[in-house]
């Protein structure tokens, strides 16, 4: 098959973060501090990248803000080339740094919310105040006139929040809204009874989000991550395995995806001791399951197949033990029902959750 380059990379500078969201999807062994890569090993990583092909630059986490070289970063990445959004719950930004960022370069910015209001956000973000100071860097997100998405992770306990997550993005005069279900990676996995939506909740999302998409035409573009669990169908998982996307961890592990580290076997290269280049093309982590060759039935004579590329392979190695297997979330999965079934019964489960560890 032919193998093109990447378009996005997604730049997970530290795994520090000032809130404890129960969603989160990092794993849970974090890399600590002294771990990062440096700033000048993070320019190079950029450059490299840019050499390569990539386009966008995502600057991620853990909480990107957390570095204090983080303008220096927005400045190195532009040199190379890359269009370059920060991924933020904006905790740690002040109106002096958002115009530093600015004068670096800085293209675009995507703020996160946990809830539409003080109570739930800073409930679900465990960091008291936070909502309160997430709405003041919306402000100055909107003065200084950055290009903004806001992204709402929803879930069990905050899904009737939806409509209003819509309003607040028209309202702070943002271009797109990333609807993302929770997605159970990482931390995630060990609260999914606290927060798997109810098969009610993913049906009428589906259908505020349609509605929504209707009247906001020109005004909103909404993005939407169903909840898989309750659905026929999986996601296209990285828009398909080593197709579009290259993640480097804050140490410089370079993978698939932010969770590939999950599937036991994969090898994963350092930008330390490889060139990216070669890591994209030949590294044995990326070709593990790119294209089509790999799958096994029902996938391999599926129509669907170069529609979804299976699904995700980190849910299915969490979810059936098997990370080549069909994404139990499809339809033609063997496990399907079975899975449907348990999603019934963890939305039925307690509400208590775990609040997201701290990296060292
Ligand atoms: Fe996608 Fe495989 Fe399901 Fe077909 S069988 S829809 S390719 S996950
Ligand atoms: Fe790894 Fe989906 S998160 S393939």
């Amino acid at each position: 098959m032919t193998v093109t380059p990447p378009i996005a990379m997604l730049a997970e500078l530290t795994h520090r973060c000032p809130l404890s969201c129960p969603y989160c999807s990092n794993p849970v062994e974090l890399t600590r501090r002294d771990a990062e890569l440096d700033t000048a090993q993070w320019a190079d990583v950029f450059r490299q990248a840019a050499d390569l092909g990539v386009l966008q630059l995502h600057l991620s986490g853990g909480e990107p803000v957390t570095r204090r070289d983080l303008v220096d970063l927005v400045i190195a990445a532009r040199e190379a080339g890359l269009y370059t959004n920060l991924i933020t719950s904006g905790i740690g930004l002040t109106e002096k740094r958002l115009k530093e960022l600015d004068e670096a370069g800085l293209d675009h910015i995507q703020l996160s919310l946990q809830g539409t209001d003080a109570d739930m956000a800073d409930r679900i973000g465990g960091y008291r105040g936070g909502f309160a100071r997430k709405m003041d860097v919306a402000r100055w997100i909107g003065e200084i006139g950055f290009p903004l998405t806001l992204n709402a992770v929803l879930h069990r306990q905050n899904l009737h929040q939806l409509p209003r997550a819509i309003e607040m993005a028209v309202e702070m005069g943002a271009r797109r809204i990333e609807v993302a279900t929770v997605q159970f990676h990482g931390w995630a996995l060990m609260n999914r009874d606290a927060l798997m939506p109810t098969r009610e909740q993913a049906r009428e999302a589906d259908a505020i989000v349609a509605e929504a998409r209707a009247r906001l035409k020109g005004v909103l573009v909404i993005d939407y991550v169903r909840a898989d669990y309750h659905n026929d169908y999986p996601k296209r998982c990285m828009g398909g395995w080593g197709s579009t996307g290259i993640n480097v961890a804050p140490d410089g592990l370079v993978l698939p995806c932010h969770a590939a580290q999950t599937i036991p076997g994969l090898v994963f290269d350092r930008t330390q001791d490889r060139p990216l280049r070669e890591i994209w093309y030949e590294g044995s982590a990326f070709n593990a399951y790119r294209g089509t060759d790999w799958m096994p039935e029902p996938c391999a004579s599926c129509e669907r197949k170069t529609i979804d590329f299976g699904g995700c392979r980190c849910q299915a190695m969490a979810l059936v033990g098997n990370a080549s297997a069909t994404d139990p979330t499809c339809i033609k999965s063997p496990h399907h029902a079975a899975l449907q079934a348990r999603a019934d019964a963890f939305a039925a489960g307690p509400t208590e959750f775990t609040a997201r560890a701290a990296a060292g």
